[in-house]
């Protein structure tokens, strides 16, 4: 067996599984977090609260093309193999699935995934297919990973809710848990794609943290209209010169959108600061 502090790089869905079962026969608990690779510090809590939880843990990097819009950023998303490697056998991975595009999907593939209700609206509505496309992948992915325990972040809130029921609905054997959204100091989550904001658009991306605390501000002192809550959202936004993709107060289990906004709501917002699409949520 390879020594305790050696992360294997596997490559295809039949060495990952073989891998996995092999785990599984040494009585091993498996911790699982996928991603699309470019990692900060959000993702390698992830990797941190998966070790907590398991005995070992594997981490994917695949940039899903199935999950991107036609006009969208797959071409230009940002990669970093080498330094995502690095980072995985720190945070002490000890294996990382890392597919060529060819190995996860046949070129006439025909089998997708998809969630009716949770991924309708918000995000869903925004990006058609997206949802589908990460449903299908992370399908594929726990049958190939075949983890106990997988984490998420709550950054995605929406995927989160979605891969729930994903995993209540198809009976996947998997704990699905989801992790707190990790931001830099001055508030704005971490995301792969705060690569490409230029100095002044980081300063506006502010914006969405900012109308997140102003909404969860709102509703401090007890329920409040959830129309005066979105206007404080989208006002928030403008404010920072942020162009408004949804700006919502919802229901933290059904995603449906409330009339009256009050703690233990999610507000959620999406918004594109220049070219870039950010997104970011809170329980109020
Ligand atoms: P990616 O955007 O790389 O995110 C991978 C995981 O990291 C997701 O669960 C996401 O919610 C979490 N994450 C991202 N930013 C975070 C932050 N600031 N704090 C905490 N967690 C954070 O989400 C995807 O990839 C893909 O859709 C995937 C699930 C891998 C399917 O392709």
């Amino acid at each position: 067996m390879a020594g305790a502090d050696e992360m294997l790089i596997i490559q295809t869905p039949e060495e990952m599984q073989r891998w996995a079962r092999e785990r599984r026969r040494e009585g091993r608990r498996i911790g699982f977090v996928p991603t699309m690779g470019y990692l900060h510090a959000g993702h390698l809590s992830l990797v941190e609260d998966a070790r907590r939880r398991s005995d070992v843990v594997a981490v994917s990097i695949f940039v899903n093309p199935t999950q991107f819009g036609p006009h969208e950023d797959f071409s230009k998303y940002p990669r970093d193999e080498a330094r995502d490697l690095a980072l995985c056998r720190a945070a002490g991975a000890a294996a990382v699935f890392l597919p060529a595009p060819e190995a996860m999907y046949a070129p006439d593939a025909s089998v997708t995934v998809d969630e009716g209700r949770l991924a309708l609206g918000l995000c869903g509505a925004r990006r058609l297919g997206h949802f589908r496309g990460v449903c299908t992948v992370v399908a594929k992915l726990f049958n190939i990973v075949l983890p106990d325990v997988a984490v998420f972040g709550q950054k995605d809130y929406q995927q989160a809710a979605v891969i729930r029921r994903l995993v209540r609905d198809l009976n996947f054997p998997v704990e699905v848990v989801v992790a707190p959204t990790c931001r830099e100091p001055d508030g704005l989550a971490m995301s792969s794609r705060n690569v490409y904001l230029s100095g002044e658009e980081r300063l506006r991306a502010l914006g969405l943290s900012r109308a997140l605390q102003a909404a969860a501000d709102a509703v401090a002192d007890g329920p409040a209209d959830a129309e005066a809550v979105r206007r404080v959202l989208r006002e928030t936004l403008e404010a920072h010169a942020l162009k408004m993709d949804y700006a919502e107060v919802v229901d933290a289990e059904t995603l449906v959108p409330v009339a009256q906004a009050a703690r233990g709501h999610v507000a959620l917002v999406a918004a594109y600061c220049g070219k870039t699409r950010l997104i970011d949520n809170r329980v109020l």
